[in-house]
């Protein structure tokens, strides 16, 4: 069955669609015929312009949306940085979001994260690895998130620097955002783009952690399909989008508007609700993906395709030339491995593109899996040119096993985050978290054996050229080597 089995049912409906213009009213009559801004909007509202790209963005680009609700966004006392001993912190010290990113050539593993029961969303996101700068809209960040406790209710959140990518590895966050609320289940990833306000519950109290990554420019894309057609991967039809819902709160109340702004964490009061927007319509808006409806892809011949095939979601980075991105989300799903005579994991390689990955469940095939292995809710992160691949243990069994049909990645979901710019590492992914395996290459690469024979002089040139030596191709065809 191409769905996850959750184990908490839907809350809530959805429109469905990718990057499909919507529009949704909690009210009927919310919404303004035809015209964007009337003079008066339907039922007293206010109109209210969501932008998440430049006004003139190419139509296939322009991401906006128009919202009706009782008081505009701009109706807030001043912001405030919060400190990291303000009582307004809810924790101290406030998240390092600026903190700068230490670039260096070693493979990464972590060991999962501890979660923490003390914090709620805000500040249990931990900056973890990135690259670039937010005020310059330019790079990614990457977190760990991990909340033991649900937002105060009237609070609000919202990044003003990039769209949040979240992917959860354990709890189920209860999300209401402006334009309505989503429910997000392990298994599950949810987009927030810049800008938009938002309050996470924990559902049940149970503890959540998981995985961001934070998309400085852009938005994410679905990825072309090439040759395969029109249908596969990550369908349209399945992203789900809140429909509208609002609470009516603006007499005698006070919230707290938490703003990430520039990688700095700023407060606000307001005398109303945040969460008050009764319709809508546009193309700027949050949405989710059960990532049990990927249509994965692979060879039915031979050769280990490159992970490409399994791209969810894709942010490209024009500047980095045709096909390059800034950030793909990459997922390993439960799979048939049918190629013949081939070396089935992935080959040993060093990549131009940087490579943060996660586990939400289950083990990675390619990967030793329990303790001092990649595990769930830990993480590997290889960098530009940092050579990796399997480890000695997966490459023995994988060269000499016996090649049957193969089902892999059952009850397992591992993900990368991949990038074209090379990642660094924060004080807290490096030192604080306390979470990296010291000896992960010692562990996985160190061990492989030499396993190369030489045939004799006969036949070896070293580069010189022998007459008749090296001049015959090797005509075998790869049937001939099942
Ligand atoms: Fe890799």
């Amino acid at each position: 069955m191409p769905v996850t089995p959750f184990s908490s049912t839907e809350k809530y409906e959805y429109h469905h669609g990718f990057a499909t213009y919507n529009e949704s009213e909690a009210v009927p009559g919310a919404l303004p015929v035809a015209a964007n801004a009337p003079q008066q909007a339907p039922h007293g509202l206010y109109t209210e312009k969501l932008s998440g790209t430049a006004f003139t963005a190419p139509r296939h680009e322009n991401q906006q949306s128009w919202l009706y609700r009782i008081l505009p966004s701009s109706s807030h006392q001043n912001f405030e940085p919060v400190s990291d001993t303000s009582s307004q912190s809810l924790v101290s010290p406030s998240p390092q979001f600026g903190k700068h990113f230490n670039a260096i050539p070693n493979q990464l593993r972590w060991d999962p994260f501890d979660f923490d029961k003390e914090v709620s969303w805000i500040h249990s996101l931990h900056l973890i690895a990135g690259a670039g700068d937010p005020q310059m809209k330019q790079g990614l960040g990457m977190y760990i998130y991990a909340a033991g406790a649900s937002m105060p209710e009237k609070s609000a959140f919202y990044s003003a620097d990039g769209d949040f990518l979240i992917v959860p590895q354990h709890g189920v966050l209860d999300i209401r955002t402006e334009l309505g609320n989503i429910l997000l289940r392990p298994m599950e990833i949810c987009v927030i783009p810049r800008g938009i306000r938002y309050h996470v519950s924990l559902l049940d109290n149970e503890p959540a952690r998981g995985y961001i990554l934070e998309l400085y420019q852009g938005h994410f894309q679905l990825p072309e399909l090439g040759p395969i057609g029109s249908n596969g991967l990550a369908n349209p039809r399945d992203f789900q989008i809140p429909v509208a819902s609002f609470i009516e709160d603006y007499e005698n109340t006070e919230w707290t508007l938490y703003g990430k702004f520039g990688g700095n964490l700023f407060e606000a009061k307001q005398h109303h609700t945040p969460f008050d927007v009764v319709a809508w319509h546009g193309t700027y808006y949050p949405y989710k993906y059960d990532l049990g409806r990927f249509n994965a892809i692979g060879t039915i011949s031979y050769d280990h395709p490159d992970p490409s095939i399994f791209t969810v979601l894709s942010a490209p980075s024009h500047p980095h030339g045709a096909g390059t991105a800034m950030a793909d989300f990459v997922i390993f799903p439960p799979r048939w491995l049918v190629a013949e005579g081939t070396f089935r994991p992935p080959w040993y390689h060093r990549n131009t593109m940087s490579e943060f990955m996660g586990l939400i469940c289950g083990n990675y095939d390619a990967k030793g899996a329990g303790k001092g292995g990649f595990q769930p809710a830990g993480a590997s992160l290889h960098n530009t040119m940092s050579g990796h691949g399997p480890d000695m243990q997966t490459y023995e069994k994988a060269s000499t096993v016996e090649l049957s049909p193969q089902k892999v990645g059952e009850g397992s979901m591992a993900f990368m985050f991949e990038s074209c710019l090379m990642v660094g590492v924060t004080e807290w992914g490096l030192k604080s978290c306390a979470k990296v395996q010291e000896s992960y290459n010692e562990h996985s690469w160190t061990p492989l054996k030499v396993h190369w024979k030489n045939p004799g002089t006969r036949g070896v040139s070293n580069g010189e050229k022998k007459n008749g030596v090296g001049d015959a191709k090797d005509q075998s065809s790869v049937h001939d080597l099942k």
